[in-house]
């Protein structure tokens, strides 16, 4: 396994690769790495000849007063993750190779996809996803690109910005990973003390009960809603950003759950903000 720390280094590893007619998988991540983050490390593996990672916390994504400065950074254990997982190459730039003095070009990702749910409550964040991820893809030049359902609409985000930019990448979407509890994998759960961290599980337990729900018959989403929302509310430690049943690929709002659609959730859990999210519609398996 090589670790880079320079475009030019990244770019030219993976080229080479390219260029001896292997197919390359990229997994973009921002390092304390878990289970989930290495589940797209291992689909990639089964499915390229040559995995790259890159791990940089992204400073354009995080807003004013939001975590980037206690970001948890695991580098030597991120690393050692990627060797045993049989990774070719890690990215590891720092935040002036990305973003050089006089940087001032931006991927914005325009419409309701970039600016509900998340986009309402972290405005620019998309804008910095969009961009750090153009510029990876730039930089790797993958055939292939992993991304977690962990992360919903960022998935949806990056699916329009590499159609509309035909840019020449599969995007392969992955299952969210989680704990043994329900509890999505990330590395945000880091930051819940002990009662925090049981409180978390009523994200997972509240999709559970909205997809119940739609299985026993229920289609209508307001109603839908409110089941996940009485159980968030009943739990002390948690307050709601959002509860939304949308459509799964334009992010719409919808009535009547008749087609595949998502159930998104943001709750804070003390200080601690979490996302989660499921599908839920006919021929939806979860
Ligand atoms: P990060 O949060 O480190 O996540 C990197 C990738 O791992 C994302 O595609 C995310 O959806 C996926 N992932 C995280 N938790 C997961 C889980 N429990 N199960 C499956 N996949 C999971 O997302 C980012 O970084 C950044 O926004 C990035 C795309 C790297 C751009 O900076």
């Amino acid at each position: 396994m090589r670790t880079v720390y320079s475009v030019s280094e990244a770019r030219t590893a993976s080229k080479n690769a390219r260029e001896t007619g292997m197919k390359v998988g990229f997994v973009p991540t921002m390092g304390a790495l878990h289970s989930g983050h290495m589940s797209l490390v291992h689909r990639a593996h089964t499915e390229c000849d040559y995995v790259v990672v890159s791990i940089f916390v992204n400073p354009t994504q995080f807003g004013p007063g939001e975590d980037f400065d206690r970001y948890p950074r695991t580098l030597d254990q991120d690393l050692e993750k990627c060797r045993s997982a049989g990774v070719d190459l890690v990215f590891v730039p720092s935040a002036s190779e990305m973003y050089p003095p006089g940087f001032d070009s931006w991927v914005e990702v325009k419409g309701l996809i970039t600016e509900t749910l998340e986009g309402s409550f972290r405005p620019g964040h998309f804008r910095g996803v969009a961009t750090v991820c153009a510029k990876l893809f730039n930089i790797v030049a993958p055939q292939r690109a992993y991304f977690g359902m962990k992360d919903y609409q960022q998935l949806k985000v990056i699916q329009k910005m590499v159609r509309d930019l035909d840019m020449p990448i599969d995007i392969i979407p992955c299952e969210t990973v989680r704990e043994a509890d329900g509890l999505a994998m990330s590395s945000r759960n880091s930051y819940l003390d002990f009662e925090e961290r049981r409180a978390a599980t009523v994200l997972s337990r509240a999709l559970n009960a909205a997809s119940d729900a739609f299985e026993a018959g229920q289609k209508d989403a307001t109603a839908l809603e409110e089941v996940a929302r009485g159980l968030i509310k009943a739990e002390p430690l948690a307050s709601i950003d959002y509860v939304a049943i949308r459509d799964a690929e334009s992010l719409e709002p919808i009535q009547v759950v008749d087609k595949t659609a998502v159930l998104l959730l943001a709750v804070r859990i003390g200080t601690t903000r979490l996302i989660d999210n499921c599908l839920i519609g006919p021929n939806v398996n979860i």
